[in-house]
């Protein structure tokens, strides 16, 4: 049997091969996007690269990314969803494109891997009044030798892809394309044996009833959003993303993910401590969830989440708790998961070796949530018992208050001959993610709402801002915050009074200067400490990787402002026009607030 180790070795050697350089996985919190809480595929990381910032490796890149998606918690329970995955990833910077994409792929599955090649079906973009079809993938495939009935099209909602997802949800900025997806076959028997929506069509690879399993994504990743619709990008890419455990699960000819070595030693604990048994179809649901949430709980928390009621705190608390109550349930002793953080931490602590150096800290933010969660749990039993009612939103507050999981809720109101309307806790809880969404956007620096002309120059702007705010005031100003949106800038700093009229128009004419002196804006890769040592600001300096981008505005000679910031910003500051200040204001003890916008006068 393969294992998960191998698998990875082999993915990332075979594209070393072909001149890919490996980058290591990035953090499962985004570092330097507030536009998502968590990475959650191969590209994230790569966006900026995507646009067409020179990456400092070079135009071939190849990693095995840890991601983690939210929105996929309900779905684990079955062979093949997970919460937490690896994403095996290589990309083409303006580099190869689709031939070369899809011939590697091709024959690291076939020749690398060994998998028949009757078994491999392949989607490709079928086309829509916007983007024609993709009859340059379909040749591709066929001269590969794929049968024509192999090769499937399918719409936007199939095989576009963005982070966004269809077109029409893709923010300015946003790069996409369409994409084809590579399938495994486990057998048309699978198809009569699952419950499936499709049952009574014939099958085919999108049909979901576990015949199927897509296990790599190729996308050609050849136009970027803009206000007036899309337009190519300068250099095409190609972004590719492969399920690590579903690749596994292929090439071991077995469709059940956690039958993989990346699942069953965590299992193996579970069956143990619970008297479980995972042959058994009821156990093995319930080990499924188990095992994935608390994989998912070790990694977020070794990279720095903590259980909370806000932002990536708040998934991973669900996470723990969905897992704490189901395990709890199964069992009268105090469920020990010091064995199940050790399992994790074995399976991956080549890939990963912060795991082994975390693994007592993970123990003690596990174990505090663990007493945390059955003391709110006997408070919120009691609570529970006095209601009459139980309506969605009044589930929702009991999970926000005592973090009762919606199921545990349902479960306690059936007993109470009661029902749950799932959609109504469901509408709650959707305001409250967009809520989270949108603290988390002024959490970090930079806070953009997206890559549109408008909002790059305002960003450029706050760099002026923040510079002429030194200039004037004093070196005790630090930025504290910023928030950017198409309508206008807010930036907040540390200052201890009021801004005067006097000042805020010497503020102001001096950002307008630097406008009209045109001066150039020039981004270079270097060194974190290279860049502090030549005066580069920065605020968050932790937050930032080793080698990371900096932008300086003016001569790189004689420079007016340097700042460690992903970008992207304007190619020189007359591009801005001319900014005006609208308010000045309180934003806490000691942290004032400017508003400015772009003067179209
Ligand atoms: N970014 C592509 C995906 O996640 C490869 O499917």
């Amino acid at each position: 049997m393969l294992t998960g180790n191998q698998l990875r070795q082999k993915y990332i050697d075979f594209f070393v091969a072909r001149g890919h350089k490996q980058i290591p996985s990035a953090p499962l919190v985004p570092e330097n996007d507030p536009s998502t809480l968590f990475t959650g595929s191969g590209m994230q990381p790569m966006v900026p690269y995507l646009l067409g910032q020179p990456h400092p490796l070079g135009s071939r890149l190849v990693d095995s990314q840890k991601c983690f998606r939210a929105q996929d918690i309900e779905e684990v329970g079955d062979n093949r969803h997970d919460s937490f995955f690896e994403m095996l990833g290589n990309w083409s910077l303006g580099d190869y494109f689709k031939e070369a994409q899809l011939t590697w792929f091709y024959e690291f599955l076939t020749r690398e891997l060994g998998l028949p090649r009757e078994k491999l079906w392949v989607s490709v973009f079928g086309g829509d009044d916007v983007i024609p079809k993709d009859e340059e993938a379909i040749n591709i495939w066929k001269n590969l030798g794929v049968s024509e009935d192999k090769i499937r099209p399918y719409d936007e909602t199939k095989n576009w892809w963005s982070r966004a997802g269809i077109k029409s949800r893709m923010p300015v900025g946003e790069p996409g394309g369409p994409d084809s997806e590579v399938f495994y076959d486990f057998g048309a028997d699978l198809h009569l044996h699952e419950k499936s929506r499709f049952k009574d069509q014939a099958c085919h690879p999108n049909c979901d009833c576990g015949r199927f399993l897509e296990i790599g994504n190729s996308v050609f990743m050849t136009y970027r959003k803009t206000e007036h619709g899309f337009v190519p990008l300068e250099k095409k890419n190609i972004d590719f993303g492969g399920g690590l455990e579903r690749t596994l699960a292929a090439a071991n000819n077995d469709p059940d993910i956690f039958l993989t070595d990346l699942y069953t030693p965590v299992i193996r604990v579970l069956e143990t401590q619970l008297s479980l048994d995972y042959t058994r179809p009821q156990d093995k649901y319930v080990l499924r969830i188990i095992t994935d949430h608390l994989k998912a709980a070790v990694f977020l928390i070794s990279d720095g989440v903590i259980p909370s009621n806000k932002t990536q705190g708040y998934f991973l608390r669900r996470l723990m708790r969905r897992a704490m109550v189901k395990a709890q349930k199964l069992t009268d002793r105090v469920f020990d998961y010091g064995q199940v953080i050790d399992a994790v931490v074995d399976i991956y602590q080549n890939a990963y070796p912060a795991l082994s150096e975390k693994k007592d800290y993970i123990q003690k933010i596990v174990s505090d949530e663990r007493d945390r969660f059955s003391q709110t749990l006997t408070r919120g039993l009691r609570e529970f018992n006095k209601l009459s009612q139980i309506d969605g939103r009044i589930a929702f507050d009991l999970f926000q208050t005592y973090g009762f999981p919606l199921e545990v809720t349902m479960e306690l109101a059936t007993e109470k001959g009661q029902t749950v309307d799932k959609s109504q806790f469901e509408a709650e809880f959707k305001k409250h993610q967009d809520l989270s969404r949108t603290a988390s956007k002024g959490m970090f620096k930079g806070g953009l709402e997206d890559h549109s002309e408008t909002v790059t120059k305002y960003h450029t702007a706050t760099h002026l801002l923040h510079k002429a705010l030194r200039d004037i005031l004093g070196t005790h100003v630090q930025q504290k915050g910023s928030n950017i949106t198409s309508e206008r800038l807010r930036f907040d700093f540390s200052h201890p009074a009021k801004l005067t009229p006097d000042q805020l128009q010497l503020i102001e004419d001096t950002i307008n200067q630097k406008i009209a002196e045109d001066l150039p804006v020039t981004r270079q890769e270097m060194p974190k400490a290279k860049a502090l040592a030549e005066g580069a600001m920065a605020f968050f300096p932790e937050k930032y990787p080793e080698t990371t981008s900096v932008y300086t505005i003016g001569p790189l000679n004689d420079w007016y402002s340097k700042e460690l910031c992903g970008g992207p910003h304007v190619a020189s500051t007359g591009e801005i026009g001319k900014i005006k200040i609208v308010k000045e204001e309180s934003a806490g003890a000691g942290v004032r607030r400017i508003y400015a916008k772009l003067d179209s006068h």
